[in-house]
């Protein structure tokens, strides 16, 4: 089920917006539009559809209308046309009163800044939100100790944030934006002022929280690593338009069109790109009733020193190796399945590139990725891992 829906939307700054939008129908640029009507097209004609628990990321340069766009879905400002909808819902219809209460309970802004109210404790500051909300007190006591606890801050409820350091401060902003309750969150560059080691902490924590609670959150930022880290999938805007949606290694993998390569280049792609993508299948595997001599064979005319050994549902039982190998056959009997050794590493279909580096170099065989069945679903060779890592295609004949 997609829970936002946005369609067409656009939004002029100026005061004769239906001209602008006449000539961007006509397909002329936000700079001739300015050129021609004096008027900003902020946002052109944007269409998203964001699922129920994605956090879905909004990238692009300053000015390239992201802040206008993440405030057009809960009309924070108005659109100038377009349509959104949540869970089939006209947002872009309602009156004051329901407006005031979706924004409240379906549709919130977090707090851009996690600046905290110095003369409340930890846990008047965690529920601060819920306050305005009116929700009641005990209910707001509930839900504020509730959001520290997940951000492992319950036992200093009582504290005053000057007790705390600032990366704890900056929990206490994080678990005040989750301890509302309502069911999209909307996130304007919210680590943006942070110094770089605590906005990687609290990208890590923001990460770890989403996985556990899947709330929807539409989450903005200028930064391409904060994007990748963290989004489901992206959307990179540039002038007022979407130019292209879609996971961070898909985008990386496949730019739209050079504005985006030129904006992924220099991305960290250790910690975007995932096993999935650079593994191959493996060239053999064997099963435990093979003989030695035909795995040795093998090995030898392929100047590998070890290869994965299966059972008939596809599981890893292990590594035969040469040196074993070569040694059994002299006293030859029954298949390599007693001779297996655990020489292998395993990683999981999503784990980053920057984790298979560790792993890579102590082992007989390339690295194995496995489904959660632990079945061998292909392999990563250190050459394929160096390749992707320097940025080379992947499909190197590793
Ligand atoms: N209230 C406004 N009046 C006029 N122009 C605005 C207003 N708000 C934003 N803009 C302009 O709209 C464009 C998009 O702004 P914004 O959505 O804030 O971009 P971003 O958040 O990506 O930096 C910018 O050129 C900005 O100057
Ligand atoms: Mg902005």
């Amino acid at each position: 089920m997609s829970s936002l829906r946005v369609r067409d939307l656009s939004k002029v700054f100026g005061p004769r917006p239906q001209r602008a939008l006449d000539l961007m129908h006509e397909g002329l640029s936000r700079a001739e539009i300015l050129q021609r009507t004096g008027q900003l097209l902020a946002v052109a004609e944007v269409d998203l559809d964001i699922d129920e628990g994605e956090l879905f990321v909004i990238m692009g340069l300053s000015g390239s209308g992201k802040s206008t766009v993440i405030r057009m879905l809960n009309r924070l400002i108005e659109p100038s046309a377009g349509t959104v909808e949540l869970d089939g819902e006209r947002i872009d219809q309602l009156g004051p009163a329901k407006l005031r209460e979706l924004r409240q309970r379906k549709l919130s802004m977090v707090f851009q800044h996690f600046a905290l109210f110095p003369h409340r404790t930890v846990g008047e500051n965690a529920a601060y939100g819920l306050k305005v909300q009116g929700v009641d007190e005990d209910e707001r006591r509930r839900r504020a100790t509730e959001a520290l606890e997940t951000v492992g801050l319950a036992d200093r409820s009582d504290a005053y944030p000057e007790e705390l350091s600032g990366g704890m401060q900056q929990r206490v902003g994080l678990a005040r934006g989750l301890a509302t309750e309502a069911d999209v969150l909307l996130m304007d560059e919210p680590f943006s002022a942070l110094d770089p080691l605590i906005r990687r902490d609290m990208q890590d924590l923001l990460a770890k929280l989403q996985a556990e609670l899947s709330r929807t959150i539409v989450f903005i930022t200028h930064d391409l690593n904060e994007a990748m880290r963290l989004g489901d999938r992206i959307c990179v805007l540039k002038d007022g338009r979407v130019v292209q949606v879609g996971t961070g290694p898909e985008i990386i993998d496949n730019p739209a069109n050079a504005y985006v390569a030129d904006f992924v280049s220099d991305v960290d792609r250790s910690r975007v790109l995932t096993a999935e993508q650079v593994m191959r299948a493996p060239r053999r595997t064997f099963r435990r009733t093979d003989r030695p001599e035909l795995v040795l064979d093998w090995l030898e005319e392929q100047e590998y020193n070890g290869a994965y050994v299966l059972d008939d549902d596809g599981r890893i039982l292990g590594v035969a190796r040469d040196d074993r190998l070569a040694r059994a056959r002299r006293d030859s009997s029954g298949g390599v399945g007693h001779l297996l050794v655990d020489d292998f590493a395993r990683a999981g279909r999503d784990t980053l590139l920057s984790d298979l580096a560790g792993m890579a170099a102590h082992h007989t065989v390339p690295i194995a990725v496995t489904d959660d069945e632990g079945r061998l679903l292909g392999v990563v060779p250190r050459a394929r891992l160096l390749a992707a890592l320097s940025n080379e295609e992947a499909d190197v004949d590793a």
